[in-house]
């Protein structure tokens, strides 16, 4: 009698789990819904016959519906706090070490693999951080600033607007995608077009609200026709993004993308081999996963993402169904 609450519980998370991973899926025309709402029929399924097999004479204690999220418990959660754009508030001291405190995993490495396409390494620009005095903890709005109407690329000919990032200055967790695109050029903000709309929903999959969170980019200026980043661009604006972190020192960061993984890591592994397995950068845990204009492209590998972005949950402590 005793085992079907939890029984049920575990169906209750299996089935939450499934519902997030759902909401980001339906844009894909129905063809991988249906797929899952077959898995999610048979899940139903084998979870109740477990839970008739274990508790044969629980008739009183239904199955939970599906819908309704687990209980939180508070404690892991972040607490919410305000969200900036391109001039946010001052955050306090947080020393790195102090805020990450976990374990990495070990690294698993990735065989040398001839037939993807690696991009040229990208060389950052050598020297002190823009806006970072003497190794201190820089302010967004200092980088900003020392960012300025930035020429020292030539991407700054095509743009409307410089996309420097937008979020929580305090946020724990930062995505970092590749660069703008057009609606993010017009719009001055990150990830607002649809690949930007299938971010927000893995980011509320998560249990987070995207002003929970900061996003930015590897580049901060649109790329004519959506190219790929050159490297001297890269190079050029990468500086900008290592400072960002460095300001805002979050518990973890998802780089989207092998632009976002390849750049932060300094490590050309392709995508396909690096996503999934937790990394490290400058003390601070890194998942690297794939960029959501792929996954826009490529719906079957959204599956792979969400994992991934399960994994980092994981480590904030959230459930699926648990809130910030
Ligand atoms: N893709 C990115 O990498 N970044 C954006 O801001 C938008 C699309």
């Amino acid at each position: 009698m005793s085992e079907a609450p939890e029984t049920s519980q575990e169906l209750s998370e299996v089935l939450e789990d499934l519902r997030r991973h759902l909401l980001w899926q339906e844009e894909d025309g129905g063809r991988v819904l249906q797929v899952d709402a077959r898995l999610a029929a048979e899940l139903r399924g084998s979870a109740l016959r477990a839970q008739m097999a274990r508790a044969p004479a629980a008739k009183a204690a239904p199955a939970p519906a599906a819908s309704p999220p687990a209980a939180a418990p508070a404690a892991a959660a972040p607490a919410a706090r305000p969200m900036a754009s391109s001039a946010p508030a001052p955050a306090p001291e947080r020393p790195l070490a102090a805020r990450a405190p976990q374990q990495m995993p070990a690294r698993r490495e990735a065989p040398p693999e001839s037939l993807i396409e690696v991009p040229p390494r990208v060389r950052p620009s050598a020297g002190p951080l823009p806006g970072v005095v003497d190794g201190e903890r820089p302010m967004l709005d200092d980088i900003r600033r020392e960012l300025g109407d930035c020429r020292r690329c030539k991407l700054c000919d095509g743009r409307k607007n410089i996309v420097f990032g937008s979020g929580n200055p305090r946020a724990e967790l930062v995505f970092v995608g590749e660069g703008p695109g057009a609606d993010e050029d017009a719009q001055g903000v990150p990830f607002v077009g649809a690949a930007g709309q299938l971010l927000t929903k893995m980011i509320e999959a998560m249990g987070f609200r995207r002003d929970d969170v900061y996003i930015c980019n590897v580049v901060k200026c649109r790329p004519p026709n959506n190219r790929n980043p050159e490297p001297d661009e890269v190079a050029a604006c990468e500086p900008f993004l290592r400072a960002q972190l460095q300001a805002l020192q979050p518990k973890a960061i998802v780089a989207l993308g092998k632009f976002a993984a390849q750049t932060l890591l300094r490590d050309s592994t392709p995508i396909t081999k690096m996503r999934g397995n937790w990394r490290e950068y400058e003390g601070v845990k890194l998942m690297p996963t794939f960029h959501p204009a792929y996954l826009l492209r490529q719906p079957a590998e959204k599956k792979k993402a969400w994992e991934d972005l399960q994994q980092v949950m994981k480590f904030f402590g959230r459930q699926p169904g648990q809130r910030g």
